[in-house]
C-alpha cells in the first residue's frame, strides 16, 4: 500500500538562483497526484528533491515517519527502495537492452535469483506492450517506447510511491490515453502514491485525484483537483487554455504594463492562440478498467475531502459533491462492464476483460507495439 509524502516549507536554491520556496503539500496515501507549471519553474527539482538526489537548503519531507532532508545515507537508502521513478528523459543505459535496463534495480537491490527476476521483468514487459523489444538497446526503439521502458523499470520493485516526469511528452494523443489508463490501473492494482509531472492538460483533467501548480517560485495552489479546474486565478485560466494572455510569459514572468499591451490587442481583436471554448470545468475521472480491483483511494478520498470541504472555495465544493455522485455512478457502471465482459469471456473461453488489447494481433508489428495494452483481470497482480 502506498504511503503518505508530506512536503513542509521546502526551498531550494542552486547557488544565489532560488528555484521554489516554503512549497508545502501532502501526496496523500495511495491517492494519484499532478503537478502542473511552465517550463523551468522547477518541477524535476522538486521530484528530485523528494527522493534526496537533490538537497533542498530548509524545510522537511517526511516519508514513513523519516525526514529525508536530514537522515542518514543508509536511512535514505531503505526510503528509495520505497519508490518507483521514471525520469524525464526515460534515464535508461544505452549500452544496455531494454531487459537489462528494467531487470537493473532488482540485480541492485534485492538477492533475487535470475529467474525469478526475469519473471518479474518479462511481466512488467508485458504490462507496459513492449513484449518482443526485451533485447533492443535504448537507441533502436522510438522515443514513446523508451517512456513505457523507463515506467516498467520504475515498477519492478513493487515500488509503493511512483514518481512520473513528464510521462506523457513525446506521445501522441492516443498513446498518452493508453498511458493515463495504465497509471490508473497500476493504482488500482497496487493503491501506491503517485505524483505526475505532465504538461498535459487532458492528463490533468483525468487521471488525478488532486493537481497543483508551481508558478513563479511558489505552489500557487494544491488540492483535490476540483479546487484548481474550478478555480479562476489568472495564472490557472492561462496554463488551462494555453493562452499567450496572461501572467506566464515565454520567459516564464510578464510584467503588468506587458499584460495590459496584451490585452489590449485581443479587446482590438486580435486572437491570443487559446481556445475559444474555456477548457475549465470538471470532467469524469478515469476508472480502472472493468474487471480489475477498484481503487482503495477512491473511498479515502472522499472521507478526506469531506473533512476539509467546508474550507474549499464554493465552485469546488458544489464541483466535489457533483464528483462524488459521477464517482458513484461510474463505479456500478464499472461493476456492471466487468460483469458483461466476464459473461463474454467465459462464452468465449479467453480470460481476458479487454476488448482494446489482443495478444495475437500486438506482436510484431511496429506500430503495435506503440500502443499500452490495457490492463487485464487475468495478468498477475503487479
Ligand atoms: N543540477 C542543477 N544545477 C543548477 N541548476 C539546476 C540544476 N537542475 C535544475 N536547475 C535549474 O533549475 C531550474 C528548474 O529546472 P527544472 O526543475 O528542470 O524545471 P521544469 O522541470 O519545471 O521544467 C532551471 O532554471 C534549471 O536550469
Ligand atoms: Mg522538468
Amino acid at each position: 500500500m502506498g504511503v503518505e509524502v508530506s512536503v513542509e516549507n521546502l526551498t531550494k536554491s542552486f547557488g544565489s538562483q532560488n528555484i521554489w520556496r516554503d512549497v508545502s503539500l501532502t501526496l496523500p496515501q495511495g491517492e494519484v497526484s499532478v503537478l502542473l507549471g511552465p517550463s523551468g519553474t522547477g518541477k524535476s527539482v522538486f521530484l528530485k528533491s523528494l527522493i534526496g538526489l537533490l538537497h533542498p537548503e530548509q524545510g522537511s519531507v517526511i516519508i514513513d515517519g523519516t525526514d529525508i532532508t536530514k537522515c542518514s545515507s543508509r536511512e535514505l537508502y531503505e526510503i528509495r527502495k520505497l519508490f518507483g521513478v521514471l525520469f524525464q528523459d526515460g534515464a535508461l543505459f544505452g549500452s544496455m537492452s531494454l531487459f537489462d535496463n528494467i531487470a537493473f534495480p532488482l540485480r541492485e537491490h534485492t538477492k533475487k535469483k535470475e529467474d525469478e527476476i526475469r519473471q518479474i521483468v518479462m511481466d512488467k514487459i508485458e504490462l507496459v506492450g513492449l513484449t518482443g523489444a526485451e533485447n533492443k538497446l535504448p537507441g533502436e526503439i522510438s522515443g514513446g517506447m523508451r517512456k513505457r521502458a523507463g515506467l516498467a523499470r520504475a515498477l519492478v520493485l513493487d515500488p509503493q510511491i511512483i514518481l512520473c516526469d513528464e510521462p506523457d511528452s513525446g506521445l501522441d494523443p492516443v498513446r498518452t490515453a493508453y498511458l493515463s489508463q495504465l497509471l490508473i490501473d497500476i493504482n488500482a492494482q497496487i493503491d501506491a502514491t503517485i505524483l505526475i509531472v505532465t504538461h498535459n492538460i487532458q492528463v490533468a483533467r483525468t487521471v488525478p485525484d488532486n493537481i497543483g501548480m508551481l508558478f513563479r517560485k511558489e505552489l500557487v495552489m494544491f488540492g483535490p483537483r476540483e479546487v484548481l479546474l474550478t478555480s479562476d486565478e489568472p495564472v490557472v485560466d492561462q496554463f488551462l487554455n494555453g493562452r499567450r494572455i496572461g501572467p506566464i510569459g515565454m520567459s516564464e514572468e510578464k510584467d503588468d504594463a506587458q499584460q495590459r499591451r496584451e490585452q489590449e490587442m485581443v479587446d482590438a481583436g486580435h486572437s491570443d492562440g487559446g481556445t475559444a471554448e474555456d477548457v475549465r470545468g470538471i470532467v469524469p475521472q478515469l476508472q480502472a478498467t472493468p474487471g480489475l480491483p477498484e481503487r482503495k483511494a477512491v473511498g479515502r478520498r472522499q472521507a478526506r475531502v469531506r473533512e476539509i470541504l467546508h474550507t474549499l472555495p464554493e465552485p469546488a465544493q458544489r464541483a466535489i459533491e457533483e464528483s462524488f455522485l459521477e464517482e458513484e455512478r461510474a463505479q456500478e457502471n464499472g461493476r456492471e462492464a466487468a460483469r458483461k465482459t466476464q459473461k463474454v469471456g467465459a462464452g468465449s473461453g479467453t480470460a481476458s476483460t479487454s476488448s482494446s488489447y489482443d495478444d495475437s494481433s500486438y506482436q510484431g508489428s511496429d506500430a503495435q507495439t506503440e500502443q499500452f495494452p490495457a490492463y487485464r483481470a487475468g495478468d498477475k497482480a503487479l
